[in-house]
């Protein structure tokens, strides 16, 4: 149709202009607002980083403290809201249970109509505050598990920790590790420009609907196993290579042979045609945190098998498949304690700021249109309805 080029996948087309995140994918390079990632991995915290990546800048130390003074009291959710998770049958996949209930959230706001500075600021606000509370709730509801309140006296990650693994009559013990290794997690989740989830959020969003109705339909699209849900896929596989003795010959030889639809789950990116920075982050924390749980340690070497073997098999090579960020963050998170349908939750937790930060952007971009993609249409010519009776 006319000029229309075909670009399946949109592997060439850019949809938009934006100052958020820089990616070299030949060269492995990913910087947040300028800043390099490993930078933000080792300095950093998430809720400074997800105001880089909100407002531009690094904030000051009473930028900060505002910012996370503002989160802070929104944490809590209206009770009607927490009444919302009873419905759902108890140990219902997480991720369908987060985003109904941040769609659910937007009919408890004021701040969805409009696009004024101060109304989406409060959106901001509210979205990064309850996002741990809803996650944790849905973790609760998946175990069949009473939810608690947020505590205020706790930093972002605490909360989150205590309201998922704590119980009302016990204390919850912290491990510092667990809450550093959670915080550089979610940090390296913060962004990552065009994504499908992200793009999923800038679609939507492009219509004029509001923040929440376009995060959540982020979730759903970052639930698929070829995006945020291949940390669950990774995992699943390499419990199953453990569990029916599969060598990991084998399995790459199933890989290659492109019979079936089996991949090695973890590895490749549109983007990345060298080592993810991201996983290579994550490999260094891998060891600290796997300690602490039985089994992980034989899952680690299964993982560190498949991926000396795809580093060095022409397959592999030619293709420029690297681990990508999903290869070592489940191990991790197990670890950590999550069932293995917690972990596209805990994506979805870090890559908030980014959603949020693109929507932001475009619908502060005046230039800015709905998106609507072209077709090259295949289907049938002109033809005259057929009666029932002549079919
Ligand atoms: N295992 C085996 N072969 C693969 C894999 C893999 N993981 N990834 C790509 N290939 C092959 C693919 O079959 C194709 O081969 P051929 O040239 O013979 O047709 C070639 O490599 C190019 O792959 P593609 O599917 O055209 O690449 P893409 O850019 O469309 O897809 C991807 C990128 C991430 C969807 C894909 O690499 C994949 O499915 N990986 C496994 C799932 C995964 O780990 N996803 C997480 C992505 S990173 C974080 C995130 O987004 O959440």
């Amino acid at each position: 149709t006319g000029d229309t080029t075909y670009d399946n996948g949109f592997a060439n087309t850019a949809v938009c202009k934006s100052a958020i995140t820089y990616i070299d994918g030949d060269a492995g390079v990913l910087q947040y607002r300028g800043y390099p990632i490993e930078q933000l991995a080792e300095k950093s915290t998430f809720l400074e980083t997800s105001y880089l990546v909100l407002y531009g800048e690094l904030p000051t130390q009473t930028e900060l403290d505002e910012f996370t003074q503002k989160i802070s009291r929104h944490m809590v959710i209206d009770e009607r809201l927490r009444e919302l998770f009873r419905i759902f049958p108890r140990r219902s996949h997480p991720m369908p249970v987060l985003s109904a209930a941040i769609t659910a959230l937007s009919t408890f706001s004021t701040d969805t109509i409009g696009f004024d500075a101060e109304r989406v600021d409060a959106a901001t606000h509210r979205l990064m505050a309850k996002l741990p509370t809803l996650a944790a709730y849905s973790f609760k509801n998946s175990l069949g598990s009473p939810t608690l309140w947020p505590d205020y006296s706790l930093s972002y990650i605490e909360n989150f920790l205590r309201m998922s693994f704590g119980t009302v009559t016990e204390q919850y013990e912290f491990d510092d590790e667990v809450t550093r290794a959670l915080d550089v997690l979610l940090i390296l989740h913060a962004d990552h420009e065009q994504n499908c989830s992200t793009s999923t959020v800038r679609l939507v969003g492009s219509s004029q609907a509001n923040l929440y109705a376009s995060v959540s339909a982020g979730v759903h699209a970052l639930s698929g196993p070829l995006h945020g849900g291949a940390n669950q896929a990774v995992l699943e596989m390499l419990a199953s290579i453990r569990d029916d003795g599969i060598s990991v010959a084998d399995y790459m030889g199933r890989v290659k042979d492109k019979k079936d639809t089996t991949k090695l789950m973890g590895f490749g990116h549109r983007i990345y045609k060298n080592y993810d920075p991201r996983a290579a982050i994550i490999k260094k924390h891998a060891d600290s945190i796997l300690g602490k749980r039985e089994g992980s340690d034989q899952l680690l070497d299964i993982a560190l098998e498949l991926e000396e073997a795809a580093l060095n098999d022409d397959y592999f090579v030619e293709r420029k498949l690297y681990p990508n960020v999903d290869f070592y963050t489940g191990l991790i998170y197990q670890a950590m304690g999550f069932p293995v349908d917690m972990f596209t939750v805990l994506f979805a937790l870090g890559r908030l700021p980014g959603w949020i930060a693109q929507w932001r952007e475009m619908v502060n971009d005046p230039t800015n249109k709905i998106g609507r993609p072209r077709q090259i249409y295949v289907g049938e010519t002109e033809r005259a309805y057929v009666p029932m009776d002549r079919r």
